[in-house]
C-alpha cells in the first residue's frame, strides 16, 4: 500500500488572493460543499483576521464540515491574529491554525527586518500560542523555497520541539526547480530530528509553471500533504492545481509511493463551480479540467482515437467527470471522424455517396473554425432535398454595396450537363442572383416569401433561407438552402424551390 497523501485545498484562501477572484461567505460555502463531497482532506477556509467576512467563512466552513475535514484559519506570526483564528475554529470539530513567517534572506532582511535569530524567536512563540487553543498546529516557513537550507532545517527543527504537527515548505515565489525542491525536503527529512512525527507539507507557487512538478517532487522526498487549489488558482500565477496533483497520484501512484483519497469523478464539476463563483474561466487547454482537455481536433488524432480510445488519451474523461471524448469536427477531419459523428446523428451513407457528402462538410468546414452538429444536420438536410435536382447552383458571385450597383453572377449546370454562367444587376445581392438565375431557368417562379433564420451558433453561423414561389397556376412552392453566406442561402433556397416546381410539372405531365 502506497503513503496516504492529504490533500490540503487553500482555494478559498491563496486561490481567492488572485485578482478578481474573491468569494462571499455564502459563495465559499457552496465551495466547501463541493470540496467535502470531493474528500479533500484539509480545507483551508480563510484569514480570519483579514475581514469579518473571512471570519464568518471560516467559522461556517468549520461548522459545516464536521468530522469529514480539517479546517484551517490562516495567520501571520501574530498573537492577536491567531485569537481571531481560535475564535473562528471555536465551532470546528477538527481545527487547525496555520501560522508562520518569512524565513528567506529577502523576507527577513527586506520584509520582516529581522534577524535569523528573531526569526527562530518568533516562530516558537507563534507555534507554542496557537497551541494554547487548538493541538492542530501548521507552521509555514514562508519563501522557503529561496531560504537557506541550513537555516530552514533550524527553523523547522524549532517549531517542531515547540509542538508543530505540521510544517509547511511552501515556494512562495514559485522560484524553485524541481529536483532542487526535492532535494530541499530531503535535507529536512535527513537532518531535522523527530520531523518522521509531524506532517511535511509543500505548498508551491506556479510562476515558472512548474507547481506541480514541485509538488510532486516533494512527496518523491518526504511529504505527505499536498497544498493546492480548484483549477491552480491563487496569487499571480497561481498555485498547484487540485485536480493535477490528484491526477498525477492516480496515474503514477506506484512510483511516487503515494495515492489521494479524492473522488476524482467529482473534478469536472469542481472546476465548472468554481470558475463560475470566481467569474475565473480555465483555459480551454488546461490539463484535466480544460474544455480541450479531451477534445481531439487532427484527423488523424481522430481516426486514432475512433480505432482505440488509448492511442491519445491517458485518462478516461468518465474518471474526471468530464462529458466524455471529444471530436472536433473541422477542416483538419478526415473521412473516419465525420463517418462516425453521423452515425451518431442517425446518418449512414453508402460508400459511394460518402465521398461527396465529405467533400460538402470540407467545404462548410473552411468557412467555419468549427462544424457543428446542427451544421452537419443542415447540410444531410440540404442533400437530402437536392438528390433529384434539375437544377444545381455551382457558385453565386455578388458585388454590392452603397456605392456599387448590385450585381450577381450565377453559375449553374443542369440534368442534361449544361453549364451556364450568367450576370444580371438587381436592387439588392439577392435580388441580382435571383433574376440571373431566372435567366437560366425554363420557369419563373413568383416570389411570395423569404425568411432567413440563424441555425448554429456564432458569428460563422449557417444561415437557412427559406422561400415560397408560386407557379403560373398559383401553385406555392417551397425551397430551402443553408450556408454560412446568406446570399448563397438564398440563392440555394430559390433553385431549389424552381427543381420543386419543375419535378411537380413533370409528373403531373406523366414525364
Ligand atoms: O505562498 C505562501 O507562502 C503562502 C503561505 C501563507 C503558506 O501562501
Ligand atoms: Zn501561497
Amino acid at each position: 500500500m502506497t503513503r496516504k497523501i492529504d490533500i490540503f485545498d487553500t482555494t478559498l484562501r491563496d486561490g481567492e488572493q488572485s485578482p478578481g477572484a474573491s468569494m462571499n461567505t455564502e459563495e465559499k460555502l457552496i465551495v466547501a460543499q463541493q470540496l467535502l463531497r470531493m474528500h479533500v482532506d484539509v480545507i483551508e477556509a480563510g484569514f480570519p483576521i483579514s475581514s469579518p467576512g473571512d471570519f464568518r467563512s471560516v467559522q461556517e466552513i468549520g461548522r459545516l464540515a464536521g468530522d469529514d475535514a480539517v479546517v484551517v484559519g490562516l495567520t501571520r506570526a501574530v498573537d492577536k491574529d491567531i485569537d481571531r483564528a481560535a475564535e473562528a475554529l471555536s465551532c470546528a470539530k477538527r481545527p487547525r491554525i496555520h501560522t508562520g513567517l518569512g524565513v528567506s534572506p529577502q523576507h527577513l532582511a527586506d520584509k520582516l527586518r529581522i534577524s535569523e535569530d528573531e526569526c527562530v524567536e518568533r516562530a516558537i512563540r507563534c507555534v507554542r500560542y496557537a497551541k494554547r487553543y487548538v493541538e492542530d498546529v501548521q507552521f509555514y516557513a514562508e519563501d522557503a523555497g529561496r531560504a537557506d537550507q541550513g537555516f530552514l532545517e533550524r527553523v523547522i527543527q524549532a517549531v517542531i520541539e515547540a509542538g508543530a504537527t505540521v510544517v509547511n515548505i511552501p515556494d512562495t515565489t514559485g522560484y524553485q526547480m524541481p529536483a532542487a525542491f526535492g532535494a530541499r525536503i530531503k535535507g529536512l527529512c535527513d537532518n531535522v530530528r523527530g520531523i518522521e512525527n509531524v506532517t511535511i507539507a509543500v505548498h508551491t507557487h506556479n510562476d515558472l509553471g512548474m507547481a506541480t512538478a514541485l509538488a510532486l517532487a516533494g512527496v518523491e522526498n518526504g511529504a505527505t500533504q499536498i497544498e493546492c487549489t480548484i483549477n491552480g488558482l491563487g496569487e499571480r500565477a497561481g498555485n498547484t492545481a487540485l485536480e493535477e496533483v490528484v491526477m498525477a497520484l492516480r496515474m503514477h501512484g506506484d512510483e511516487l509511493d503515494g495515492h489521494t483519497d479524492v473522488v476524482t469523478q467529482e473534478l469536472t464539476r469542481a472546476s465548472r463551480l468554481v470558475s463560475r463563483i470566481t467569474g475565473m474561466q480555465v483555459q480551454a487547454n488546461k490539463a484535466i479540467v480544460g474544455a480541450n482537455a479531451f477534445a481531439h481536433s487532427s484527423g488523424i488524432h481522430q481516426d486514432g482515437v475512433l480505432k482505440s480510445r488509448g492511442t491519445y488519451e491517458i485518462i478516461d474523461p468518465a474518471d474526471v467527470g468530464a462529458a466524455g471524448s471529444e471530436i472536433i469536427l473541422s477542416a483538419r477531419s478526415g473521412h473516419a471522424a465525420l463517418r462516425h459523428r453521423l452515425s451518431e446523428l442517425g446518418y449512414n451513407f453508402p460508400e459511394s455517396e460518402f465521398d461527396d457528402v465529405y467533400q460538402r462538410f470540407l467545404e462548410i468546414a473552411d468557412q467555419k473554425k468549427e462544424v457543428f452538429d446542427e451544421d452537419l444536420e443542415s447540410m444531410v438536410q440540404e442533400r437530402q432535398r437536392d438528390v433529384t435536382a434539375i437544377y444545381a447552383l455551382e457558385s453565386v458571385q455578388v458585388v454590392c454595396g452603397d456605392a456599387a450597383i448590385p450585381t450577381a453572377t450565377v453559375h449553374i449546370t443542369d440534368e442534361v450537363g449544361g453549364e451556364h454562367v450568367v450576370a444580371c444587376t438587381g436592387t439588392g445581392p439577392v435580388d441580382a442572383a435571383y433574376k440571373a438565375i431566372d435567366k437560366v431557368v425554363s420557369v419563373h417562379g413568383d416570389l411570395q416569401e423569404f425568411a432567413v433564420k440563424a441555425i448554429t451558433r456564432g458569428i460563422d453561423a449557417i444561415g437557412e433561407v427559406t422561400v415560397r414561389i408560386a407557379a403560373g397556376d398559383g401553385r406555392l412552392y417551397t425551397g430551402r438552402g443553408s450556408d454560412t453566406d446568406i446570399v448563397v442561402s438564398s440563392a440555394k433556397a430559390y433553385v431549389n424551390a424552381i427543381n420543386r416546381m419543375i419535378q411537380t410539372t413533370r409528373s403531373k405531365q406523366g414525364k
